[in-house]
């Protein structure tokens, strides 16, 4: 398949406080070793009070911008997926637009949860290629330590904040996006979500008393569908691309769990080696997870010129997402 859009440039941020597994032995009631065994987890970064979405999104998007041989006022249009903005509104990509100066640019978010930066993926590539927009900045970000239970065990060790992103721009006929797959299914959304601040649980005292505020997840359905919503998609831009899974050079799954992303690259037929992994240092980041994977193995010369990438994640809604893209 001919790609209508490439990624030309990526980048990331994570903050500077770093939360071990050791932290959480003294605040619930849990373990390093539960913690490592079940979900790969070692540590995750936390963002500095005062610290926002935005903040974190910043420092990512000028290297991206940097990386792609552009200036903040090269972008068309800024797409951000988060859950965990700055404010309720205006979009929090609207501050980061401000914060660049990247004032030619569009502005709007996404909200897919841990799918966001894949959905956004999927948005840019359509966009570049109907002509209508050049250079498309896709972020992923989230600061899910604000949203998270501090006294539940069940979530309070999974999460991490950080900020990925990436330039979507024109191929050049050799590189690029071969193809997208989103999906979603709302009849499962209440096995992940955050009630309270909408019309649903508008905020209010007994909201606040009542954790309405806080992230709820079933685990181990999450679990189930996770793994089997990411191989089908998968699969599905696989053949969407004319390739297979042997084609391909890495893998980088949504970091939410080593055995949710082990079981997936089996499903697919794809060794551990091809599996980009960094849970262990960041946790679940949720729609960060896969910008700042792809930034990292980028940096560290796993990805390649040349080489073929999956990526491919679910999270709250249901949402997923998958996209094979030539480097
Ligand atoms: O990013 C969006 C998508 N999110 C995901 O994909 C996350 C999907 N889910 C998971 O990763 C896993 O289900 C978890 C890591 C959340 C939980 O692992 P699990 O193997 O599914 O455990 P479980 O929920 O079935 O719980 C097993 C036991 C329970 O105890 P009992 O009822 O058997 O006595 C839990 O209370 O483990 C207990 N448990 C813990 N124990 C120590 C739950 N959390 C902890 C903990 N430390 N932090």
């Amino acid at each position: 398949m001919t790609p209508g859009s490439m990624i030309l440039g990526t980048g990331h941020y994570v903050p500077e406080k770093v939360l071990t597994n050791a932290y959480f032995e003294k605040i619930v009631d849990t373990t390093d070793q539960w913690i490592v065994e079940r979900t790969g987890i070692h540590e995750r970064r936390i963002k500095a009070p005062g610290q926002n979405t935005s903040d974190l999104c910043v420092p990512a998007a000028r290297e991206a911008i940097e990386d792609a041989g552009l200036t903040p006022t090269d972008l068309d249009l800024i797409i951000v997926g988060t859950v965990t903005g700055d404010m309720k509104f205006p979009a929090t990509s609207i501050f980061i637009q401000s914060k660049l100066g990247a004032h030619q640019a569009a502005a709007m978010d996404i909200s897919a949860a841990c799918s966001g930066f894949v959905y956004g993926l999927a948005l840019a590539d359509s966009l570049v290629r109907s002509g209508g927009y050049k250079h498309v900045l896709v972020i992923g970000t989230e600061t899910l330590s604000l949203m998270t239970n501090w006294k539940d065990r069940n979530t309070c060790v999974l999460f991490g904040d950080g900020a990925g992103a990436a330039v979507v721009s024109p191929s050049d006929g050799e590189r690029g996006i071969l193809s997208t797959y989103i999906g979603s299914d709302g009849r499962l959304a209440e096995l992940l979500c955050c009630p309270g601040g909408g019309t649903a649980a508008p905020p209010s005292r007994e909201t606040l008393e009542n954790g309405s505020f806080y992230l709820k997840m079933a685990g181990r359905e999450v679990f189930l569908h996770a793994v089997k919503a990411m191989s089908d998609s998968a699969l599905n831009a696989l053949q969407q691309a004319g390739t297979t899974s042997s084609d391909i050079d890495l893998l980088i799954p949504h970091q939410a769990n080593i055995r949710i992303m082990d079981a997936t690259a089996k499903r697919l037929g794809i060794p551990r080696e091809k599996v980009y992994i960094n849970i262990d240092r960041y946790g679940n980041t949720s729609s960060a997870s896969i910008p700042i994977a792809l930034n990292e193995a980028r940096r560290q010369g796993v990805l390649q010129p040349g080489m073929t990438c999956l990526m491919v994640v679910f999270g709250g809604g249901f949402t997923w997402a998958a996209a094979v893209v030539k480097f």
